[in-house]
């Protein structure tokens, strides 16, 4: 949720910023800016995204060595042009970009009015900006002595980058709840919040810790944290491939992310399954795998797309390991003083790592002595850091806002977790454990197969794309499919859709069913099937219209609904896995019909650092 770039070197940092802002679009496309410093401070900042900010640009003075710049995701004042960041201090001493939100901001604003501070935006960033500056003038401190100050008094979150303009050679980026990544180069430095913005220049990075504020100049940073006590910062190497963040060709970077599942599934499971496809290894569970295999009870949080792979986790790992499950929305979880004990275990699902929610709820777990475990994508990211132990999926990077693939790899880790688990707990016998890892290991090529059959997709989603309502069931493993399936057409295409479990289509739903709206059923062979066969006639009955997906050969089916979409067989406990691929293609199909933009849809942003 906003986007934060910097550069200080010898190269100009324009390019190098505005190249980063694309590829932080993701986290949010209300409006960009920049601002550069050469020997003066320059501001260029517009509502609306990042290529507009461009055209915006062009023909003025856009040189300079030191510079920031901010994609947002608007929480306080409309997006426009004026509350765009980067946001300058009332004297012009100190340009800001943040990412996150200062909890205390009016208050702040109320102090600094009645000192004569006044305030071109409606934004708790300028609020921070002038804060800082009125410490720095009133106490005649350096900058970064200024900022740490400020900071002191302010409660919230953040990730920032600051600008001075008495000391041009210097950035001081701060970090709390909100991420920040420095980039480490020869004689330069990157500041962003992931790294996608930096592997193109170096491979060498610090992620900060809440607290920490570094005074990066060209060729020295500083890093100390707010009690002004030296912090040592430790440099991992980044392991992104650059062509992992192109679109390579496809339309979207949706598209391209949900034809790369075949890829990021095998990668998720690759090194962790052994080569005679018979064992599980999860190095990330080692430590703690006695204590998860006695556990009475998991819980397991997340938010949005993470909150429904939880959703299939928990019958995964009721099945496997007869272990109780409960699923929890993160921000539920962390406000209603739920009853966590030391035996619990918590799992985290994300694909940011950053959630707000769900860093909250493991916080709230930790502190009350359960075990904290954690399934995140981005490596290096706070919960990962937050956590006792857990497992990295090996999506590679997801940025169209609507998660595909990084789903497909949450539930694959929940099923090498619940098989793993199951077979150590001798809830899973030997021959059934060892028939699914095998059975796991085929479902890349499966996924190949239902891509292949793409264009069928566009097709159908041309026929529905004008329904004002979408209505997606599914019983058993596939009820938390069809909730996924709804989310998706929801978030990239504006048309209402519910997920139900199919049975309790009759205690409501069933109500709304005509030939306007579509009654998108998951309906592959498994012990439910006679029943969802059923629920599709029932639909039939009242003039629905019916799209199935169905297992590939389904003959019954065929007969009854407008549309059947197949998948391959495979094992029930596997088939989330497969069958929300046709949900996703039918979603991405119908948004692009509508003319939506499927990658950054409107009012949404990707990896939400605010409650
Ligand atoms: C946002 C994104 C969703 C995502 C959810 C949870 O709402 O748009 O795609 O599922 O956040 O994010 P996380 O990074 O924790 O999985």
């Amino acid at each position: 949720m906003c986007g934060i770039v910097g550069y200080i070197g010898s190269k100009e940092a324009y390019p190098i910023l505005i190249n980063g802002l694309k590829r932080l679009e993701y986290r949010g496309y209300d409006s960009a800016g920049i601002s550069l410093l050469d020997n003066q401070i320059k501001i260029y900042k517009c509502q609306g995204k990042v290529s507009r900010l461009e055209s915006f640009v062009t023909s003025r003075d856009i040189s300079g060595s030191v510079g920031i710049g901010h994609t947002r995701w608007a929480t306080h004042g409309e997006p426009n042009d004026v509350n765009a960041h980067p946001h300058r201090s009332m004297n012009g001493k100190f340009v800001v970009i943040h990412n996150g939100i200062i909890e205390n901001y009016a208050r702040l604003k109320e102090k600094l009015s009645s000192r004569g501070y006044t305030f071109a935006s409606e934004t708790d960033t300028e609020v921070l900006a002038n804060l800082i500056e009125y410490i720095y003038l009133k106490g005649k401190l350096s900058a970064d002595i200024a900022v740490r100050l400020a900071l002191t008094k302010v409660i919230g979150a953040y990730g920032l980058v600051i600008m001075c303009v008495d000391e041009p050679d210097k950035l001081i980026a701060a970090r709390k709840g909100s991420p920040l990544v420095i980039g480490v180069g020869e004689g330069e430095y990157f500041v962003a919040s992931d790294a996608t913005p930096i592997v193109e220049h170096t491979k060498s990075v610090i992620y900060l810790n809440d607290d920490d504020v570094a005074v990066i100049s060209r060729d020295e940073l500083v890093l100390k944290n707010l009690k002004n006590v030296p912090q040592t910062p430790v440099v991992h190497t980044v392991d992104l491939d650059i062509g992992e963040i192109d679109k390579n060709g496809f339309d979207h970077f949706m598209l391209k992310e949900i034809f790369e599942q075949p890829r990021s599934i095998l990668d998720t499971f690759r090194g962790r399954v052994s080569g005679d496809k018979k064992e599980i290894h999860l190095g990330g569970l080692y430590q703690v795998m006695n204590r998860l295999q006695e556990s009475q009870r998991i819980i397991m949080v997340g938010c949005g797309t993470s909150w429904h792979a939880a959703l299939v986790g928990e019958y995964l790992f009721e099945d496997f390991a007869r272990i109780p499950v409960e699923v929890e929305y993160a921000s539920e979880f962390r406000y209603r003083n739920p009853l966590i004990t030391k035996k619990d275990v918590v799992i985290a699902i994300s694909q940011s790592g950053e959630t707000a929610d769900t860093l909250a709820a493991i916080r709230l777990a930790r502190e009350k002595g359960a075990l904290v475990l954690g399934i995140c994508n981005v490596v290096g990211s706070s919960i990962p850091r937050e956590t006792n132990g857990g497992v990295y999926t090996h999506a590679g990077p997801e940025i169209g806002v609507a998660s595909t693939k990084a789903f497909t790899a949450q539930v694959t880790v929940l099923t090498m977790m619940a098989l793993l688990l199951g077979y150590r707990r001798k809830t899973l016998s030997k021959a059934n454990y060892q028939r699914m890892v095998n059975e796991l290991t085929l479902i890349p090529e499966k996924i190949e197969r239902i891509l292949e059959t793409n264009g069928k997709y566009r097709d159908i989603a041309a026929l529905y794309k004008d329904a004002n309502n979408f209505l997606y069931l599914g019983r058993g493993y596939f009820f938390p499919v069809a909730l996924e399936g709804a989310l998706k057409l929801k978030e990239i295409s504006y048309i209402h859709a519910e997920g139900y479990p199919a049975a309790e289509m009759k205690h409501g739903p069933i109500a709304l069913i005509d030939k306007n709206m579509p009654v998108v059923v998951i309906a592959t062979k498994d012990k439910s099937y006679d029943k969802i066969v059923s629920n599709i006639q029932e639909v039939k009955a009242r003039n629905g219209v019916v799209i199935a997906v169905v297992t590939e050969g389904d003959t019954v089916i065929r007969e009854m609904a407008d549309h059947v979409l197949e998948v391959p067989s495979t094992e029930v406990p596997l088939a989330p896995l497969t069958t929300v691929v046709p949900l996703q293609l039918l979603s991405y199909y119908i948004a692009v019909l509508r003319g939506c933009n499927v990658d950054q849809p409107r009012n949404l942003a990707k990896s939400v650092t605010v409650e």
